[in-house]
């Protein structure tokens, strides 16, 4: 039984064909140098929620492609549940912090001498919202640590305020809009929701304890592979990109008003730039300047 083989997000893989993957692994990787060169203590322990952008291996392996080459050929070596041939998101964030990659919580069992670096709760594939993958949607991946956390006493309160939270969301609740063949009003009523959701998340993570929490914002959804195969990768989707511009847009909304709303004068949600580290990577085919994408981390 293979439920996931039509896994919507496959967005690190596919880029290796069109440009070059490492391009965008070190895009983020300088990204991350920011992170630790602001002042305060450094979190202790990273959780993580979203989907295949952030997921280290949560999905059993008779059900994923992630567990088969090419996934895993440059890091760690072979596939090992990552949608990526290296490295994601979380593994360069806990990298900066200084502490190895959280456990997935599907492996927990075997990895309690690493609870102390935080666990990972990204699930390739989800939304905010359910899609077409039969796994833990946001709001359930949240209710995961809060049981480890109330019932089980694995994590308190003041461990999550010690941590870096980072929450990574790439469309996965979008990628069902098209082929639903939703009208542009409804995709932007379908936005609307999905930021609120989100912004509901956040906000549920900070009632939780967290106190410094990072959100992915929406890469260019129009000049992912998929979008772009038909003109040979050299046309992106302007309509889907400016529905990511839309998202971002409500996102970075969203946020302010959080951190207005938040505790003390502390900022303590910031939005990871992914729309510009993509673009910047695309626009220079790869060749990067060295200069760092995300500069609005101010928090960590
Ligand atoms: C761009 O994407 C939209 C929404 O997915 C789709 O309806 C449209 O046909 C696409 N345009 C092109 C030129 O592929
Ligand atoms: C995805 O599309 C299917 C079929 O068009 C629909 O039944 C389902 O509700 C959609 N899922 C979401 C989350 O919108
Ligand atoms: C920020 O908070 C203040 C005081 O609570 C409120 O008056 C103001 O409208 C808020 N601004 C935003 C952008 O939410």
């Amino acid at each position: 039984m293979n439920l996931l083989k039509s896994l919507p997000c496959y967005f690190f893989i596919l880029i290796h064909l069109l440009i070059n993957v490492y391009a965008i692994n070190s895009e983020l990787s300088s990204t991350q140098n920011v992170l630790i060169s602001k002042q305060g203590p450094k979190p202790t322990k990273l959780f993580v929620f979203g989907d295949s952008y952030a997921d280290t291996g949560n999905i059993v392996k008779s059900h994923s492609p992630s567990w088969k080459q090419p996934y895993g050929i440059t890091f760690p070596g072979k596939p090992a549940g990552r949608f990526s041939d290296g490295r994601v998101l979380t593994d360069y964030i806990a990298k900066s912090l200084g502490i190895h990659s959280p456990v997935p919580y599907q492996w927990r069992k075997y990895g309690r001498h690493h609870w102390h670096n935080g666990m990972n709760f990204a699930f390739g594939g989800t939304g905010v919202f359910n899609t077409d993958v039969p796994l833990p949607n946001m709001t359930t991946q949240i209710d995961l640590l809060e049981k480890l956390m109330l019932g089980e006493s694995v994590y308190s309160k003041t461990d999550l305020q010690s941590s870096l939270v980072l929450v990574a969301l790439a469309g996965n609740d979008y990628s069902n809009l098209s082929t639903a063949g939703g009208t542009i009003p409804e995709i932007m009523a379908f936005i609307t929701k999905v930021v609120n959701q989100l912004a509901l998340n956040l906000k549920r993570i900070e009632t939780m304890g967290g106190r410094k929490i990072a959100v992915t914002s929406l890469q260019p959804l129009g000049c992912l592979p998929r979008e772009t195969m038909d003109s040979a990768f050299h046309q992106c989707n302007e309509t889907e990109n400016t529905a990511a511009i839309f998202h971002n847009l409500l996102l970075q909304q969203a946020v302010a008003k959080l951190n207005n709303d938040s505790y003390g004068s502390k900022q303590v949600f910031t939005i990871l730039d992914l729309y510009t580290s993509f673009n910047k990577v695309i626009e220079n085919r790869g060749i990067l300047s060295g200069a760092s994408c995300i500069s609005s981390i101010d928090i960590i």
